[in-house]
């Protein structure tokens, strides 16, 4: 059975440890991931961004899929299905489709109306069991071939949104998705300890997990981040895996065009870095026991 995840979060927050939250993209990402955290008896969250939702085939074929590849693979350890970075509709169709956690980012619109909304979407993912997270400020990333260098989300307006009663609260501390720039001025650890002063504790969540020096991370998770998502790292230790094998010229061997066995190195790779991760960076391996 898939878990709302406020409680392996709270677990994490008080345990001064983190929860990996890694995006899914297909069923070999969902193996992986699960059979990765299960290895490690850690929880875990599985991240969907719309757009992978779409190209799943939808929320109603996410939610089927990882429930079924959950109960095929008899995993004991708490999981969650969370929607990544929801619109407002978005939000809505992934409860209405059966995640067990969702993300609404407002973060976009003007401040009045992030809270607006998010009020919302917190009393209705509250109203069916579900966790929910959302983002005040702003998480940089590239646009346009330009790499921002990551926002500072405003205490204040931290402090009004965890006041509506948000399970975990994603805010800017300067960290930015996809690859950090060589000249990356790094987290911000006074404005996460501002932050987390602010909203009285409440749970934090670091975006743009992929590449950050592990030592920031675990510094982070010191003063209050308790759910670190990742989404490229997996990705390229994937796209790489994959390019070894054709570089090789392994497709060319026997059958080893058989999708089976060109995406397995991809897969086990996948799974390795999760269970490193879960392992030696998040602190969460052991905790599922
Ligand atoms: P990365 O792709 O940088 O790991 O970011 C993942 C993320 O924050 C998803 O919301």
């Amino acid at each position: 059975m898939l878990v709302s995840a406020t409680e392996m979060i709270n677990k994490a927050h008080e345990g001064h440890y983190a929860i990996g939250a890694f995006n899914i993209n297909n069923m070999e990402w969902i193996k992986a991931i699960l059979l990765g955290c299960e290895a490690k008896k850690s929880p875990v969250m599985l991240g969907v961004s719309e757009g992978a939702g779409k190209y799943m085939c939808g929320f109603d074929t996410v939610v089927a899929m990882v429930k079924n590849i959950h109960d095929s693979l008899g995993i004991t350890v708490p999981v969650a299905l969370h929607l990544d970075h929801g619109t407002y509709e978005g939000a809505k169709a992934a409860i209405a489709a059966g995640f067990t956690s969702v993300m609404f980012d407002g973060s976009h619109y003007a401040f009045e109306e992030n809270l607006a909304k998010s009020k919302e979407m917190i009393e209705l993912a509250h109203s069916k069991g579900l966790s929910i997270e959302c983002e005040v400020g702003g998480i940089g990333g590239t646009e346009d071939g330009v790499t921002s260098n990551g926002e500072l989300a405003d205490p204040e307006e931290c402090a009004t949104i965890a006041n509506l009663g948000v399970d975990f609260l994603a805010a800017g501390i300067g960290n930015i998705h996809g690859k950090y720039p060589a000249d990356w001025a790094g987290l911000n650890f006074d404005r996460l300890a501002e932050i987390q002063k602010s909203t009285n504790g409440k749970p934090l969540v670091l975006h743009g997990g992929s590449g950050i020096p592990r030592e920031q991370v675990q510094k982070a998770i010191t003063l209050g981040v308790s759910k670190v998502n990742v989404n490229t790292e997996c990705q390229l230790v994937f796209a790489d895996a994959t390019r070894k094998y054709i570089e090789a010229g392994k497709d060319l061997e026997g059958k080893g065009y058989d999708p089976r066995k060109l995406l397995a190195p991809g897969t086990k790779a996948i799974q390795d870095l999760v269970e490193d991760m879960v392992e030696n960076f998040f602190g969460s391996a052991g905790k599922a026991e």
